[in-house]
């Protein structure tokens, strides 16, 4: 987890961003109860069933988080799961960043950023991502890859 050197053709890659690493303990009435490896563990038990591989990634660094993508980017990636956090809502560079990939891209809120504070309202990625799915707490991320699946289908 977390190194960029495991990252081969043809992945789908989760990427979780700031504080996503507290879930669990995090606000659990707005985040759920589940922690990201519980969450993920869940998701690669689907992905295997699948027969999709799926590398995983969680930073508190937005520099990192680029990093990561643009290491993905050079291994073509088949698709991209991403909860950017409070970087939905802040980050340029995220979106050009994920703006390179040519394959589908996945935004994934726990919460339903809509119903919350205004400026949670406004997301960066959401006009060059695939679609988003916000709202459905953990579930979010298993509809994402059954989208991904239906794709490669
Ligand atoms: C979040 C929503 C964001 O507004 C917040 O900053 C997060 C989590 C969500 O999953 O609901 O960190 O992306």
């Amino acid at each position: 987890m977390n190194t960029l050197s495991q990252i081969v053709p043809g992945m789908i890659h989760v990427i979780n961003g700031p504080n996503l690493n507290m879930l669990g303990k995090r606000e659990p009435d707005i985040y759920g109860a589940l922690t990201l490896d519980q969450i993920n563990a869940d998701l690669n038990a689907r992905a295997d069933a699948l027969g999709l591989v799926l590398d995983f990634f969680q930073s508190n660094h937005e520099g990192a988080i680029l990093d990561y993508i643009h290491a993905a980017f050079e291994q073509g990636p088949a698709g991209v799961i991403i909860n950017p956090g409070a970087l939905t809502h802040t980050s340029v560079a995220l979106r050009d960043a994920l703006s390179m990939l040519s394959c589908p891209i996945a935004e994934v809120h726990l919460s339903n950023i809509h119903k919350r504070e205004p400026f949670r309202h406004t997301s960066m990625i959401a006009g060059i991502a695939t679609g988003q799915i916000t709202g459905f707490g953990h579930y979010g991320y298993r509809m994402a890859l059954d989208y991904l699946h239906s794709l490669s289908c």
